[in-house]
């Protein structure tokens, strides 16, 4: 199946060809939830690069548990005329610019929040409480209106995180939730929330906008999500209004391997999308490690749509290049030594200045995120 094919979703919507920019939380908020300048530039910029469908990540639901400072905030009490300003900016070239709903459960940034999961964590650098059941029933309500939301201002579509090691992820792994009633123990049970989520955002946006679904193929942790439970959420989701499936695999927490902090050469999860496929009709999206135009095509023989993420920080204009047939291939730099989260840190900074070393990317991240909690802080304890 050709990159440069439109697709169509089972809600109707019309991809214009199959390269997606796989969500990123850019930390470009403006540390009241609402986009700034330098994030509307960026979207702008990968519209202008020629995507099909622009995911922006973590963007959260309510403020009490983000992944980070600089994250937007999407409900009842955002300034909706500048989401609108966003969506409009990033929609000039026929892509398609999608929020990612997030909630970042047990990994809600400190600083910012009181960190609530499936189950209750005390682990060194990790730390949280069980969710009430009236906390998980709010769950699929607050995603329903973010949706509805973003449908409001003018986005594309919503993906919905269930990948990673955030809430929804938290509640598919074995390994942190250790529930004991309907949302923990067999796998059906530990979807239960997720499939929740979908049903009362489709209701919430009707039938025609695009709802996607990021999942892990696994958590890559022992005792955490596997492959063959992830199988059965596949199964699960074919049942349900999800018009498009992004598969990914491993998570932040402390320790873990991350997708984004790998260095190895990819596709990394095409052998898990491979036995996917069979098992439903909904289109896949495939992310994680796709380098080169060879290696996205290779991928298109098992998956509908092909997701970027460092690829598209590298060279933005990646899929106008890919179309033109000039093919270049990023230029993906070798870090000698990398802390835990450096990758991610040195990315995330590359997004809008030219790059820099490892150490200062860290520093200066840790520092702009240091900054965006004083006025989070302040802007929502009012
Ligand atoms: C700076 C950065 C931020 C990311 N933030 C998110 C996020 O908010 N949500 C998400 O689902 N994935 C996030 N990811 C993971 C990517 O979407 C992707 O799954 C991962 O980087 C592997 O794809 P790649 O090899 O094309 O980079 C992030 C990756 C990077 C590099």
């Amino acid at each position: 199946m050709p990159l440069f094919t439109p697709l169509t979703l089972p809600c109707g919507t019309i991809l214009k060809h199959r390269i997606a920019k796989s969500a990123m939380s850019d930390s470009l908020g403006d540390g009241t939830g609402h986009p700034s300048e330098a994030q509307t530039a960026l979207y702008q910029g990968w519209d202008a690069g020629g995507l099909a469908v622009s995911i922006i990540g973590e963007v959260q639901l309510t403020a009490g548990f983000a992944e980070k400072p600089g994250n937007l905030v999407l409900n009842a009490a955002s300034d909706l005329s500048r989401f609108r300003a966003l969506a409009k900016a990033g929609q000039q070239n026929g892509s398609q610019l999608w929020l990612q709903l997030g909630h970042a459960g047990a990994l809600s940034y400190a600083p910012t929040s009181n960190p609530i999961g499936p189950s209750a964590l005390n682990l060194d650098g990790l730390t949280c409480a069980e969710m009430t059941i009236k906390d998980i029933q709010a769950f699929p309500t607050q995603c329903a209106q973010t949706a509805k939301l973003a449908q409001e201002a003018g986005f594309g579509g919503v993906q919905i995180h269930a990948a990673h090691g955030f809430l929804l992820s938290q509640f598919l792994s074995p390994l942190f939730n250790k529930r004991t009633e309907v949302y923990g123990g067999s796998i059906a049970n530990r979807m239960r929330i997720l499939l929740a989520a979908i049903t009362a955002t489709r209701a919430a946006v009707g039938p025609s906008f695009p709802i996607a679904v990021k999942l892990n193929s696994s958590d890559q942790l022992e005792g955490g999500l596997s492959e063959d439970d992830a199988l059965e959420v596949i199964k699960a989701l074919d049942t349900t209004s999800v018009d498009l499936i992004d598969i990914s695999g491993g998570t932040y927490f402390p320790g873990a391997k991350s997708a984004s902090d790998s260095a190895g050469s990819g596709p990394y999860f095409l052998t898990f999308a491979r036995k996917a496929r069979p098992l439903t009709s909904k289109p896949l999206m495939l992310t994680g490690g796709i380098k080169t135009r060879a290696q996205a095509e290779a991928a298109m023989e098992v998956v509908d749509v092909i997701g970027l993420a460092r690829a598209m920080i590298l060279e933005p204009t990646l899929p106008n290049q890919w179309q033109a047939k000039t093919n270049p291939e990023p230029k993906f730099p070798r870090f000698a030594t990398a802390p835990e989260g450096g990758i991610t840190a040195w990315y995330t900074m590359a997004m809008t200045a030219p790059p820099i070393s490892m150490e200062a990317a860290i520093e200066n991240y840790a520092q702009r995120d240091a900054e965006r909690t004083k006025i989070w802080i302040n802007h929502f304890a009012k």
